[in-house]
């Protein structure tokens, strides 16, 4: 399948929450525009406006992707360690994460999430940045078989504060490695 990865911006929105929303019906999961699904509505202040960066994958003029990369300051701490901060743990040596990586079920498996999970860590490596931070649901398992072959190791878990109280596994990308 051919597809292209560029920035998003809010005539995106449509696209992008027709993703979005197709997974969490797929996994019968709380969808909440007010709440946890906010960010999603208003790209270019949650995200271009805050300094990170939302990018989608298109195929023939069709959302059928989305991923974020969130940009920080470094975590301090031992590299792999968790702290919490302003109530959320958050895994220390890093200093980006990777965010909303969703590919809609009708366009899995012809390498859509492999190119934008690649994407975004070419971005992040071109930054210099030192380690990428993932929190993912533990019933995403073909998101953590990816996530591995890119490098990410498990190193702890949460439950996060949304509406399904999600259980979550900690993940971190070393981006010093070639
Ligand atoms: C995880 C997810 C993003 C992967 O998206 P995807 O576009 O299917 O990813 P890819 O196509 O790159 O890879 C998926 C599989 O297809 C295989 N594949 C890729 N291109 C292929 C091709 N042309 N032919 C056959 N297989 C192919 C990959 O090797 C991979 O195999 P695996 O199941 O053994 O790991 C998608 O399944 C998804 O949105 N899941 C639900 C939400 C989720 O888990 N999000 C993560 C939140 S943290």
């Amino acid at each position: 399948m051919s597809f292209h990865i560029r920035q998003a911006n809010n005539r995106d929105v449509e696209g992008v929450v027709n993703v979005i929303h197709a997974v969490f019906d797929e996994y019968s999961f709380t969808w909440e525009e007010d709440g946890y699904h906010a960010d999603l509505y208003d790209i270019e202040t949650h995200y271009t406006g805050c300094g990170d960066t939302f990018f989608v994958a298109e195929k023939d003029g069709v959302v059928i992707g989305t991923i974020a990369l969130e940009r920080f300051d470094l975590i301090p701490g031992a590299p792999g360690d968790l702290k919490v901060i302003e109530g959320y743990s958050r895994v220390q040596g890093c200093d980006c994460s990777l965010e909303r990586m969703y590919v809609h079920p009708d366009s899995r498996r012809f390498g859509a999430g492999s190119g934008l999970i690649n994407h975004v860590i070419a971005v992040a490596k071109g930054e210099n940045r030192s380690a990428m931070e993932l929190w993912s649901d533990k019933r995403f398992g073909d998101a953590h078989r990816l996530y591995g072959r890119f490098g990410a190791k498990v190193v702890g878990d949460r439950i996060l504060d949304d509406p399904d109280q999600s259980p979550e596994w900690g993940l971190m990308i070393d981006l010093r490695q070639p």
